[in-house]
């Protein structure tokens, strides 16, 4: 039988690419999204995939929208918590509410993704978390005090998930995207993009959204079975831990 997969935020950007590349691999997945119902509905014509809508950094939503993919779908084996957002502003001028705002969906979010499957997971000692975490985690970024805080958590929440999953057979792995042509990233005002991000790439290059969903295909999979408590870089040269 397939295994099930849920991506959240899995409609849009890196998300909507990782639940693509699932489902070509042969998973069974459910993508959620949070707002935007006209790119949802298109995203299912276009890829048959089933998305679901509740706002991650609700608990009880997400616990209640998780049992429901697992009646229509089966029991989840791979948890990808990717949804994410941005408000950025120098810490000078970030308020109190750009700061709840981020911490609640792209930290508190992860708890509230993983935490409903994880009983599941550890009672068929089976199952997969990946985490999207972000290069800005790994080194800060001018403007994100909050959102960096999040990505840094990011890693925080796998390794200790490493080490209460691994005689579960759970694994527990983040992947730290670079600059992505996502969005998010088109988001940032061309000039700071142009002249001050992209020079920092050595590659050149924004990475695609398809070159996350290779990571997250792969940690996925059997064959990474011993893999734990990880974290795949994929930034084009831009950082290394
Ligand atoms: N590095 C260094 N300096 C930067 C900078 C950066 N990344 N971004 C902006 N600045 C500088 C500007 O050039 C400007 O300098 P000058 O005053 O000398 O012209 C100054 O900061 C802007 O200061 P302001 O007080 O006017 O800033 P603002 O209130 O208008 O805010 C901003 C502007 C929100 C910082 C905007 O420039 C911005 O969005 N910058 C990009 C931040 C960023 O890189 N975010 C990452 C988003 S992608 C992502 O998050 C995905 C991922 O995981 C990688």
């Amino acid at each position: 039988m397939a295994r099930v997969a849920l991506v959240t935020g899995g409609s849009r950007g890196i998300g909507e690419a990782i639940s693509k590349r699932l489902k070509a691999d042969g998973y069974e997945v459910a993508a959620t999204y949070a707002g935007n119902d006209e790119a949802a509905a298109a995203f299912t014509k276009e890829t048959g995939i089933k998305t679901y809508k509740w706002n991650v950094a609700d608990y009880d939503a997400s616990k209640a929208g998780i049992e429901q993919v697992e009646a229509d779908l089966g029991p989840i084996d791979v948890v990808v918590a990717n949804a994410g957002i941005t408000r950025d502003a120098p810490f000078h001028k970030m308020t109190p509410q750009q700061w709840k705002e981020v911490i609640d969906t792209n930290l508190t979010g992860v708890f509230n993704t993983v935490h409903p499957v994880w009983p599941g997971m550890r009672g068929r000692k089976f199952g997969r978390v990946i985490v999207i975490s972000s290069i800005n985690g790994q080194k800060g970024q001018f403007a994100q005090v909050n959102y960096a805080a999040t990505k840094a958590g990011d890693l925080g929440i796998i390794k200790s998930l490493a080490q209460e999953g691994a005689r579960a057979g759970i694994t527990a792995n983040a992947v730290c995207p670079g600059y992505i042509g996502t969005e998010m990233v088109r988001a940032i005002p061309e000039k700071v993009l142009n002249e001050v991000i992209i020079p920092q790439i050595p590659a050149g290059r924004l990475g695609e959204p398809e070159e996350i969903a290779r990571c997250v295909a792969f940690l996925a999979s059997d064959d990474a079975g011993f893999i734990n408590g990880s974290t795949i870089s994929a930034n084009g040269a831009q950082f290394f831990v």
